[in-house]
């Protein structure tokens, strides 16, 4: 695997060396889990160069604990893209990200942003199309791959693409998650084995919408209110329902567009969210 911590010298080995080769990339903020090595499989399996980058991205972050305290472990992240067969990684310095100005653009995502992560995180989803939009630039690759866990962030990015005009495939990959259903993320690092075992509660409430169904979305949302307000450990901050594509909130069943339930909770001060795609 290639290592590359300043951007100029990727974009030269790039340049030079996959010339008519596909480029399929991930990025990351590292800590990396089986989450992010399903990304690179995928990734593998349909481009000829696999770039992978690492950066801890600090305008997306709207909250400055959550920034210091996000989990790093560089040394065993290059391990484990090394033992998947990973062909380049991109580990840079916020300097070689940002330059002078450490701050977001501001994109007219539209209302895709606003709901849900855009509401309960301001700034975040600028955050990330600022840092989105710059490793594009860098690596210009022909497909990038994003999980499914992140959901909103998933189709942000594809409107990122949309207004930004660029020529780039964005292919959502499915969530991994633990044997009891929490969704593997790199903050559960920050967790007890406990907090684990509590967490279970996500998964177990995003499969009772799906399989309920026929309940109206009132009467699913008072169930699964009542189920955090019986567990003191797990804060619930939001239980949404949406379409799928825009993100806007539905209320009642009946469209015919793909819809998800989309949760986020707190755990010992840990945020965490998940969604099922019903
Ligand atoms: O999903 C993430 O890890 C981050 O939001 C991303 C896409 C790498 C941008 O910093």
């Amino acid at each position: 695997m290639q290592i590359f911590k300043e951007k100029k010298h990727l974009i030269k080995y790039l340049k030079t060396t996959t010339k008519d080769k596909s480029i399929g990339f991930v990025a990351t903020m590292g800590s990396l889990h089986s989450g992010h090595l399903s990304l690179i499989s995928t990734s593998k399996s349909m481009c000829c160069i696999t770039v992978c980058s690492i950066f801890v991205n600090p305008t997306q972050f709207n909250n400055s604990n959550d920034y210091k305290n996000y989990p790093k472990d560089f040394n065993n992240d290059i391990l484990l893209l090394k033992n998947v067969d990973c062909d380049i990684l991109y580990i840079p310095q916020v300097k070689d990200i940002y330059e002078e100005k450490i701050e977001s653009k501001k994109y007219n995502l539209g209302k895709i942003a606003k709901n849900l992560e855009g509401k309960y995180r301001p700034g975040h989803f600028d955050g990330v199309a600022t840092v989105v939009d710059k490793l594009f630039d860098i690596v210009n690759p022909n497909i990038a791959f994003f999980g499914e866990k992140d959901l909103q962030q998933l189709q942000v990015v594809k409107k990122l693409v949309s207004i930004t005009n660029r020529k780039i495939d964005i292919v959502g990959v499915k969530t991994v998650r633990e044997s009891n259903g929490l969704a593997k993320s790199s903050r559960n690092k920050l967790l007890s084995k406990d907090h684990i075992k509590e967490a279970s509660i996500i998964f177990k409430c995003l499969e009772y919408c799906k399989f309920n169904m026929h309940l109206n979305i009132k009467k699913l949302k008072m169930y699964i209110e009542d189920q955090f307000l019986q567990n003191q450990k797990v804060q619930l901050e939001y239980i949404e329902f949406v379409e799928l594509n825009t993100f806007d909130k539905i209320k009642e069943w009946g469209g015919d567009k793909t819809n998800a339930v989309c949760i986020a909770v707190y755990i010992n001060n840990v945020r965490l969210i998940d969604n099922i795609i019903l």
